[in-house]
């Protein structure tokens, strides 16, 4: 996506430096800051830390983490090592695991001398992929944008989303955020409720960042503000990313989104997830009981990040010996998800119909 008139993507190979560069998420919107990843500790340090984040980018940087791991590792066993070192840097994001399997199992019927070269092949194929998808997801999407506002005989529709399903999470477009770029450029009068998206404030630092420099009309708000908003018919739709979804169609995301999902539901507010087929996990049947949600360091609730007159800084917000507990994810069950918008189109968020898009 452009970023002042010029093209970046989240995560990239600099062909001279020959060295995995990515946008250090954590320093925006006040600073851009790049990184190298240099070694497979970088890379877990970057996925672990959240220089990257989002489903599919933490994928794509495991598939990178692989690339990174054939320069450093003698044998077959230190390779897999490596990677069970990678897969485990976040627990909740499927795709993190899928993609670093992916790129492993593409490399190890190659010869040795091959193996790097096909490595990075590999990672950067998923990359265009992941891109692709969230294009046509942008596709598939705008159609529901659009059927609303033809609804509302053109007046602005006001879409909520929750933390950062973006571009910035995805390589290209997003996927909670594709179907609003795309109603953006056909001409569709849109506004964005962005939740702020405690504790680390994705929906505040990043999604206001991106829609901002695309000139997409849009509101930050308090995670808590969503339920009054929609009583009061200001929001048209509600339209999520994921980090894992169930083929019966549970859906782990950032916590808060349950709360999203139960007041859209209690006023007949349509509640959308975007996402990849890479995010779908088709070994699990019961998110609650099954999706493995990642506990955080308490001091992301503690400390919060803001700029003071150009400095970015940290404070302290609850008394200093008051204990925090940091639930990153939480699940939304099926019962409470409208439809999935996928890359091969919309549909229900149920087995049969899960399936039924992606057969096998
Ligand atoms: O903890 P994060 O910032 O990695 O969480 C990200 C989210 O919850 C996103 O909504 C999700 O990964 C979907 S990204 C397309």
């Amino acid at each position: 996506m452009k970023v002042d008139g010029k093209d970046i993507r989240p995560i990239w190979f600099d062909k001279d430096s020959e060295t995995v560069k990515v946008i250090d998420q954590r320093a925006l919107p006040h600073e851009f800051v790049v990184a190298e990843l240099k070694t497979v500790d970088d890379v877990i340090t970057a996925i672990k830390e959240m220089y990257v984040r989002g489903a599919p980018l933490i994928g794509v940087t495991g598939a990178y983490g692989v690339y990174i791991a054939t320069l450093h590792s003698e044998t077959d066993d230190e390779l897999a090592s490596e990677c069970r070192r990678l897969k485990s840097a976040r627990p909740t994001a499927v795709n993190l695991a899928w993609a670093v399997d992916k790129v492993l199992s593409e490399i190890l019927s190659k010869v040795p001398e091959k193996r790097t070269d096909a490595a990075r092949e590999e990672a950067a194929k998923i990359a265009e992929w992941e891109a692709e998808n969230c294009r046509k997801i942008g596709e598939y999407g705008v159609g529901l944008i659009r059927e609303i506002s033809q609804k509302k005989e053109g007046q602005t529709v006001n879409l909520l989303t929750h933390c950062n399903a973006g571009w910035l999470a995805c390589i290209e477009y997003g996927t909670a955020t594709a179907p609003m770029y795309a109603a953006y450029e056909s001409g569709i009068d849109i506004h964005i409720w962005v939740d702020e998206t405690r504790p680390l404030n994705q929906g505040a630092r990043l999604t206001a960042w991106e829609l901002g420099k695309h000139g997409i009309r849009h509101t930050v708000i308090t995670d808590n503000a969503g339920g009054h908003l929609m009583q009061h018919a200001m929001v048209d739709m509600v339209i999520v990313g994921t980090d894992r979804t169930t083929y019966t169609g549970d859906v782990a995301n950032k916590i808060g989104t349950y709360l999203k999902a139960l007041a859209a539901k209690d006023n007949n507010i349509p509640f959308y997830v975007a996402l990849p087929s890479s995010t779908f996990d088709w070994t699990l049947r019961d998110g609650l009981a099954d999706i493995p949600i990642e506990e955080r360091d308490p001091d992301e609730i503690r400390y919060i990040q803001g700029s003071d007159q150009g400095r970015t800084t940290n404070v302290l917000v609850p008394p200093e010996d008051s204990p925090a507990a940091n639930y990153a994810f939480d699940v939304t069950p099926a019962r409470l998800v409208t439809g999935f918008i996928t890359e091969r189109g919309i549909c229900k968020a149920a087995e049969d119909d899960v399936k039924r898009l992606f057969p096998g």
